[in-house]
């Protein structure tokens, strides 16, 4: 019989992608009323005074988990195996763990059916299958006879992730919807990952009213965060949406205007067109925050080329952003865009470091003075 929920419910764990720790743990205090207990690359553990469905609307996680056990001090050493299969078969209440699972995950019909993940960063001892049978021995007597292996779509996911010194280990709560959204009907090269365009909005600091533009806007990703995102804006009340102002996007390329249009369809008012981003048909002073993601100049376009390209933008961006206005620009050639921010004496308010498609990246976020 599964034991009831305890009055303090157990932590959980989210993965995240590296670099967006900051913005992840934000968010589960601010929207959530959590408490991290801990982050480290890739990894933000937390606790919820009640853990309910408003977990799996978290948007800058990759994915959360329902924590059975956590340890920084493995050894690399293939005594950690013992560790794991002990941590696994006596350290987590994985009655009480897959109640809670059950609730948030009703089961579907038919025999149950689960399946074992295994993560493993850096140099062990012992491989990753391994440590995956390590997990195996420890949850013997846990997973019932009668439960089905499969390896697509299970009912219950037990995963163990192991990061260097660190191991984390529990039961899947998300689905890959967290980190690919349903409204991603088109696809581009080069579009971004919905949790960094969700961690970029949230970086925003929007309010309801606010004009959000992205000159660049590819697939629309980061104008479908904001579109899509339920958490409350700057001046929102909490838990309570409202209609939000249209957002505006373009792109040089037609066909990308035209997937941006598709994908943000069924979210929200998108005004979209095909334009320059160096010569916007724009007037000056109309955007409270401007948020983009311009070429890296590897795969659009050349890694030289952005240069003349960012002293445009950012002119341009200068010209129609409001005195005040943020700008959250994600870039790979962070000096290029530092010497031509310097020449429109925006200030610079806060600094991600992450990696986009292989390649170091960061995402900053800028004010334009007030005269
Ligand atoms: C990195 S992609 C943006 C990806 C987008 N964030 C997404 O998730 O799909 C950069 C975009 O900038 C567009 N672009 C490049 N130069 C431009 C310009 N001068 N004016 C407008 N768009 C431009 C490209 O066509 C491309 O779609």
């Amino acid at each position: 019989m599964p034991r009831s929920q305890p009055s303090v419910p157990p932590a959980c764990y989210a993965l995240v992608h590296p670099g967006l720790e900051a913005v992840a743990a934000e968010e589960i205090e601010h929207d959530l009323g959590g408490e991290v207990k801990k982050t480290s690359p890739g990894l933000v553990v937390f606790r919820l005074p009640e853990i309910d469905a408003r977990v799996l609307k978290l948007r800058t996680t990759e994915d959360v988990f329902l924590l059975a056990w956590g340890s920084d001090q493995l050894s690399y050493r293939a005594e950690d195996l013992d560790h794991i299969r002990r941590w696994t078969a006596r350290e987590a209440d994985w009655p009480t763990l897959l109640h809670i699972h059950r609730a948030l995950r009703p089961k579907p019909k038919g025999r149950p059916t689960y399946h074992l993940v295994t993560q493993m960063e850096g140099r062990h001892g012992y491989l990753r299958r391994d440590a995956q049978k390590a997990l195996a021995q420890g949850l013997a007597g846990t997973v019932p006879e009668s439960w089905r292996p499969v390896e697509e779509n299970a009912a219950v996911e037990f995963w163990l992730t192991i990061h260097g010194a660190t191991a984390v280990c529990g039961l899947r709560l998300s689905d890959r919807t967290m980190r690919h959204r349903t409204y991603k009907l088109e696809h581009r090269p080069a579009s971004l990952r919905p949790t960094i365009a969700a961690a970029m909005i949230r970086l925003a600091e929007i309010g309801p009213q606010h004009v959000v533009l992205d000159p660049m806007c590819g697939a629309g990703t980061i104008l479908a965060e904001r579109l899509a995102a339920p958490f409350p804006h700057v001046g929102e009340r909490k838990g309570e949406r409202g209609g939000c102002a249209p957002v505006w996007g373009g792109d040089s390329d037609f066909s990308a205007v035209r997937a941006a249009a598709i994908n943000l369809r069924r979210l929200g008012p998108a005004l979209l067109a095909q334009w320059d981003a160096t010569r916007l048909p724009l007037a000056a002073a109309t955007v409270d925050r401007l948020v983009s993601n311009p070429p890296f100049g590897k795969q659009l376009s050349s890694p030289d080329a952005v240069v003349p390209l960012y002293h445009a933008m950012l002119r341009e961006y200068d010209r129609v952003l409001r005195p005040g206005g943020l700008a959250v620009l994600i870039v790979s050639a962070a000096a290029v865009l530092r010497s031509a921010v310097r020449n429109i004496g925006w200030k610079a308010r806060r600094q991600l470091s992450v990696r986009v498609l292989g390649h170091p990246a960061v995402i900053t976020v800028w004010q334009k003075p007030q005269p």
